[in-house]
């Protein structure tokens, strides 16, 4: 039977009745896996084979076939984890990273509905992110638009915004599946580890998870049984659809069997129109190589995910157009609603002071300023002026590649504070080179305070930027970052360091110079970069922002590197740290960092007193089998930690209280590894009351052997602490 496919139609410009009625239609909130499955077992059984391969193949990026018989348009799929990519009158967010860094699940969670609403308002069906890969090697290009270097942390990232998208009834992608931790030969390396902390991507009940370019241990993520149908749909008993990052399918019958649903872009080769799927999926079907109940299930799978985001009834349609935003079929929609506001308190919320001596910051009383670097300024060419933001000129407010949006605007360091100062009627002075030294020393010279701002940026490989082929060369700060400060810091006895960056950089050439008395970490803030740092310099927000990874005095003290050369065709990469990643590593070898994961100061301080914690994880045993991971025995809140915090300081603000579990020694485990967190609001001399819940899985360990989770036996440490390392009470279990 030869097959033909409809050609695929873009949903084009809809009347504006339609329009308002759908976009005012108001989200509706997700229905149970059951209930979406027994909808799409009634709307597969109506389906030929044709149909419901065509539910599963895409011939232009980021699109599926319509199926008319069930009114199913297709499925439009668009980047990326810090807003709607490719498209005008968007918001550009604080990337991951930053969500990270405010430890607050209420801001993680108000970050995916505010994405949510703008992927629904231009009629993306299907988000891409977010993104959870781990920052195992420091450098790795696309580490920012992931959480950071800790899974528990990464996994209440994923949670909070999986949980926030898909309450806009938008279906979001867990990605990457998984080990993609580097940008060198990401299609063609093999990453030789067992992990599992995509776990908590399931229990947001994600629609996607989004299979990677990448092998493990030799077998390519997207056709890799025991990590898809063994790991993913098994242990984990996940029921929505595995998808493939664009060209990650290698084969037909190989990934189907394995557990690929749906493949992307459906080109087998960019350029040509023959795919994995498609019509090589109907025959493979008709010769016997793949079991049509295969398909079927594919097909369940993805219309369930569909129903059950309620995406079956009033969604809007597609109005954007992603290769052309000034083309006619581009209504130009604009879905930012009032997001600045969260996206700067986000900002404020993420940005981590990490150096503040003589009461240099906040700023008080003071009437001269200079403002020196090119990270301080806007752009030559604007804030879009690069494609894909690949490029590093002005304030670096996001890495470049395919996980970034268009920013409407971006605020500037230089006018934020300038407007700021106008208020006190001070004075800014500013140079923006980053090479004209003399002339940074001349504009720091004489005023009260010099604000020195430095970037360093990464990305997706692809062209490289000054040099970086996504993954950076080093941790040294851009531009010659360091000679800008260290000119800065000759010149004014009080200077302070701004750095906007995807991730750690080394400061050691002047953290320790006298004249350098704060240090400020922006990170990659989004569109509203300017105001957010300035409400932290300036004391409008008191700063409660904590490191996602540890900045250590040098690469070599990290566990792992990005590796720039193979000597064979597939790249072979050790996780030889196992799960030894980041502070983990830094805490078993006894080195010392700079700063270590999860500090962050304040402009008060907190006193920690009254620890207890009651209940056991003892008793009973986790089954095996399908679905096990996700068994109550093992999420029960089992164990309560109560203490108390109070305010010692002057001001109000927030403190970030972490709980660290230490597993008995014969289970070699880290030192301490994070299991819990809270941000609380204290004002000054009060006192708060602050419970974690831990459950059995918080402190159990994967039994390679039984194929179960087992709690360990002997004494389980409780460590609570205002880092990794600045431990204030301890217990035990
Ligand atoms: C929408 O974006 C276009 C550029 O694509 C711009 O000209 C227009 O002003 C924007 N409209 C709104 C309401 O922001
Ligand atoms: C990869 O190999 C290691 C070492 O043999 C093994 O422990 C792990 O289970 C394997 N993982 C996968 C997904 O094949
Ligand atoms: C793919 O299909 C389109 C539309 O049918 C056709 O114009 C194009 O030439 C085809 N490309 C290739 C490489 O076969
Ligand atoms: C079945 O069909 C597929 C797709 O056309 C083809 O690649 C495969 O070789 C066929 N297998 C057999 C046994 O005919
Ligand atoms: C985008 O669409 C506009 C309006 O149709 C057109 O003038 C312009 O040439 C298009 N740009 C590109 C790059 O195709
Ligand atoms: C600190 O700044 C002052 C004022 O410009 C300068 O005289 C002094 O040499 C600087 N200190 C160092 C160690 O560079
Ligand atoms: C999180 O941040 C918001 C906004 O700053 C704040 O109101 C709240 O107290 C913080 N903590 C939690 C747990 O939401």
């Amino acid at each position: 039977m030869a097959v033909s496919f409809p050609r695929f139609l873009r949903v084009m410009a809809s009347t504006a009745i339609l329009l308002l009625l759908t976009i005012s239609a108001s989200a509706q909130s997700s229905s149970s896996w059951k209930e979406a499955y027994l909808k799409a077992e009634q709307a597969v059984s109506q389906l030929t084979l044709t149909d419901k391969v065509n539910v599963l193949t895409a011939r232009c990026i980021g699109n599926t076939f319509a199926v008319p018989s069930i009114d199913f348009p297709g499925f439009c799929l668009e980047d990326s984890p810090l807003g709607v990519r490719l498209a005008s009158n968007v918001s550009a967010f604080p990337a991951a990273i930053n969500a990270a860094s405010t430890f607050n699940r209420t801001l993680m969670r108000q970050r995916g509905e505010a994405m949510g609403a703008e992927f629904r308002g231009k009629g993306v069906n299907v988000a891409l992110g977010p993104m959870m890969n781990l920052m195992r090697a420091p450098a790795a290009g696309r580490n920012w638009e992931g959480f950071g270097a800790d899974p528990y942390l990464s996994g209440e990232g994923a949670f909070e915004t999986i949980t926030g998208m898909q309450s806009q009834g938008v279906q979001a992608t867990a990605k990457h599946f998984v080990n993609n931790e580097q940008e060198h030969f990401r299609t063609t390396s093999t990453s030789d580890v067992d992990d599992r902390f995509f776990l908590r991507s399931v229990q947001a009940e994600v629609a996607a998870i989004m299979c990677s370019y990448n092998q493990i241990n030799g077998t390519y993520a997207c056709e890799n049984d025991k990590t898809i149908n063994g790991i993913l749909k098994g242990e984990f008993g996940f029921q929505g659809y595995v998808m493939s990052d664009w060209g990650a399918t290698h084969t037909t019958a190989r990934a189907v069997l394995s557990g690929l649903d749906v493949t992307m872009p459906g080109d087998r080769v960019a350029g040509t129109n023959s795919s994995f799927f498609g019509t090589t999926l109907v025959s493979s079907v008709q010769n016997g190589t793949v079991p049509e109940s295969r398909v079927d299930d594919m097909a369940l799978r993805t219309l369930a995910a569909w129903y059950k985001l309620g995406q079956d009834q009033g969604y809007p349609p597609v109005n954007f157009d992603s290769h052309n935003n000034s083309a006619a079929d581009d209504e130009r929609v604009d879905v930012q609603g009032d997001h600045k506001v969260l996206i700067r308190e986000i900002g404020k919320a993420s940005t981590v002071l990490l150096k503040n001596t003589a009461g240099a910051l906040p700023l008080t009383n003071i009437k001269t300023i200079g403002i020196i670097g090119n990270g301080a300024g806007p752009a030559a060419r604007g804030p879009n002026g690069f494609p894909n933001r690949q490029g590093d000129d002005g304030v670096l407010a996001m890495g470049w590649g395919s996980g970034t949006a268009t920013f409407p605007y971006l605020i500037t360091p230089l006018d934020a504070i300038t407007a700021r100062a106008a208020q006190d009627g001070s004075t800014v002075t500013s140079s923006l080179s980053d090479t004209d030294l003399a002339a940074a020393a001349t504009v720091a010279s004489g005023k009260d305070v010099a604000l020195v701002f430095i970037t360093a940026d990464s990305g997706e490989g692809s062209s490289p930027v000054e040099g970086n082929a996504g993954d950076r060369n080093n941790l040294q700060a851009w531009h010659n970052g360091d000679a800008l400060v260290q000119q800065v810091a000759q010149s004014n006895l009080n200077t302070v360091v701004v750095v906007n960056s995807v991730g750690p950089i080394v400061v050691e050439a002047w953290i320790d110079h006298p004249n350098v008395t704060a240090l400020v970490w922006s990170g990659l803030p989004g569109q509203e970069a300017g105001n957010s740092v300035t409400d932290v310099i300036y004391g409008a927000y008191n700063p409660s922002g904590r490191l996602p990874y540890t900045i250590g005095k040098s690469i070599t003290d990290y566990p792992a590197q990005v590796i720039y050369t193979s000597p064979t065709p597939i790249l072979s990469i050790p996780y030889s740290e196992g799960i030894f990643i980041d502070y983990r590593h830094f805490d078993a070898a006894g080195i010392a960092p700079r700063f270590e994961f999860g500090f962050g100061l304040s402009y008060t301080t907190f006193v920690y007193s009254g620890l207890s914690v009651r209940g056991s994880p003892r008793g009973g045993q986790a089954p095996t089998g399908p679905g096990s991971s996700l068994d109550p025995w093992l999420h029960d809140p089992v164990i309560t930690v109560h203490f108390t915090v109070k305010n010692t300081g002057k001001v109000a603000g927030h403190e970030i209280p972490q709980l660290y579990v230490s597993l008995p020694a014969s289970t070699n485990s880290p030192p301490r590894v994070l299991k819990g967190f809270d941000s609380v609001f204290i004002t000054p001399g009060q006192t708060q009351g602050v419970t974690i819940q831990l459950s059995r899985f918080d402190v159990a360990m994967w039994d390679v052997v039984q194929q179960r989770w087992q709690v360990p036996a002997g004494k389980i440490g409780i460590s609570i602490g205002a880092s990794s390392r600045d431990i204030r009470l301890t217990g035990s279990l």
